[in-house]
């Protein structure tokens, strides 16, 4: 049954095509969000219409169609800078997250980064924060740490106390975990981190979907994100950087549109953020990201969180019936973001999964991109049920029948 609740999830449900299909017969219980989200129609036909009827290049032409789809490019810009509560300046659109991180090992990193300094991560990380760190460690010269997490999946802020006497140059963290769903109070650590000097890295890759994200606030230097698990297209997300900072540092990549003028033996660099947009960028995407944006503003990202954290409630009351059934991450609702990981007794991950599937359901197992995170959890792969704004009850109840049923076949 569905409860009433502040979202019209059936509603919802009919504005994404792919909820329609079946799977194995069954009706498609999508719990891979954090993996990759569903795309709305709005988002799929903002891309059609672009090459329908706009397709061209930006910032080039005079053209009716360049100027069209400049217009609708720096649009984008604008609503997806404003839907994080950032100035449109400072919004670079890149691949990804990974992407974001990386460009700000090697712009910023290159740069800044002298032997012997210290960088900062987590222990919680995706291996998109951790990796460009440790190349960059690797290229400087430089040392790389990590914070410690307590029992409950939350962060160790003594052990980030005793990192930041350090002084470190760097301090990088994920503003919500894509394994323990914990959500990271980044404003806390951003001003903590500040103190200590270091330059602020937040990845929002699981936090700009789920919950109202007010960078002014955050006061970050530096907030990474994917469109892809915010409704929006694969091949475009975010890196938000303070301004002064993104006008000091190096290009990421040579090319067209990210300079002023080229010499034979030098360049001068175009303005931020075009400085970091080389070549053709991703146009039709950016257009689609702005029209995810424009869902999720509709629904109201309080709505979206107060929705979450309803089925996060209710997931864990019913899930607590299935034997075998151990959970990882904050045990409270409001802690966490839509993420849960889990194993059932020692049935592995991969084979839950498939049980699944043959039910209809879209789990992700695996390391989930976190193998010290795995490390410290003391597993080897983890199942991990997600949800976005068309989960509902229902869903959950699907899981757990999937689950029973699994635990019949495996003997629990
Ligand atoms: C917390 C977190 N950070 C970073 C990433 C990397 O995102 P992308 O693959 O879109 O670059 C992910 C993707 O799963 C993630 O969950």
């Amino acid at each position: 049954m569905l409860e009433t609740q502040a979202l019209d999830i059936q509603k919802i449900r009919a504005d994404f095509p792919i909820l329609q299909r079946k799977v194995k017969g069954k009706r498609l219980v999508y719990l891979d969000s954090a993996a990759t989200s569903q795309k709305p129609k709005a988002v799929i036909d903002a891309i059609s219409d672009y090459y329908s009827r706009y397709n061209s290049n930006v910032h080039r032409s005079v053209h009716t169609l360049g100027e069209e789809a400049t217009a609708a490019y720096e649009a984008s810009r604008a609503k997806v800078a404003s839907f994080v509560g950032a100035p449109a300046k400072s919004l670079v659109f890149v691949r990804g997250t990974t992407e974001a991180t990386n460009l700000v090992r090697f712009a910023w990193g290159d740069k800044f980064v002298k032997p012997g300094d210290l960088l900062v991560t987590t222990m919680m990380e995706h291996h998109s924060n951790i990796v460009p760190w440790q190349l960059l460690a690797k290229s400087k010269r430089a040392t790389l740490k990590f914070v410690g997490l307590n029992p409950d999946g939350t962060l160790d802020l003594s052990s980030l106390e005793a990192l930041l006497k350090e002084s470190p140059r760097l301090v990088a963290f994920t503003h919500c975990s894509n394994v323990l769903g914990t959500i990271n109070d980044a404003a806390k650590f951003c001003s903590m981190a500040k103190r200590a000097g270091a330059v602020t890295v937040v990845d929002g890759a699981q936090a700009v979907p789920h919950i109202p994200v007010n960078l002014g606030a955050i006061d970050c230097d530096f907030y990474a994100f994917s469109g892809h698990k915010m409704l929006g297209p694969t091949g475009i997300g975010a890196l938000v950087g303070r301004k002064e900072l993104l006008e000091e540092m190096e290009p990421f990549h040579g090319g067209g549109e990210m300079i002023k003028e080229v010499f034979l033996d030098h360049s001068t660099w175009n303005a931020v953020p075009h400085k970091f947009e080389a070549g053709t960028v991703n146009i039709a995407d950016s257009i689609g990201l702005g029209a995810a944006v424009d869902y999720l503003t509709s629904l109201g990202m309080p709505k979206v969180r107060d929705h979450e954290v309803k089925l996060l409630t209710y997931a864990a009351r019913v899930l607590a019936n299935v034997k075998g059934f151990t959970p990882y991450g904050p045990a409270d609702p409001k802690r966490k973001a839509g993420v849960i990981s889990f194993n059932l007794g020692d049935v592995h991950p991969h084979d839950l999964a498939t049980i699944l599937d043959d039910e209809g359901i879209a789990i992700r197992s695996g390391h989930h991109c976190a193998q010290p995170l795995m490390r410290w959890l003391g597993v080897a792969a983890t199942s991990r049920a997600s949800f976005n704004v068309y989960n509902s009850n229902d869903d959950v109840d699907a899981l757990e029948a999937g689950l029973q049923k699994a635990g019949a076949i495996f003997g629990l």
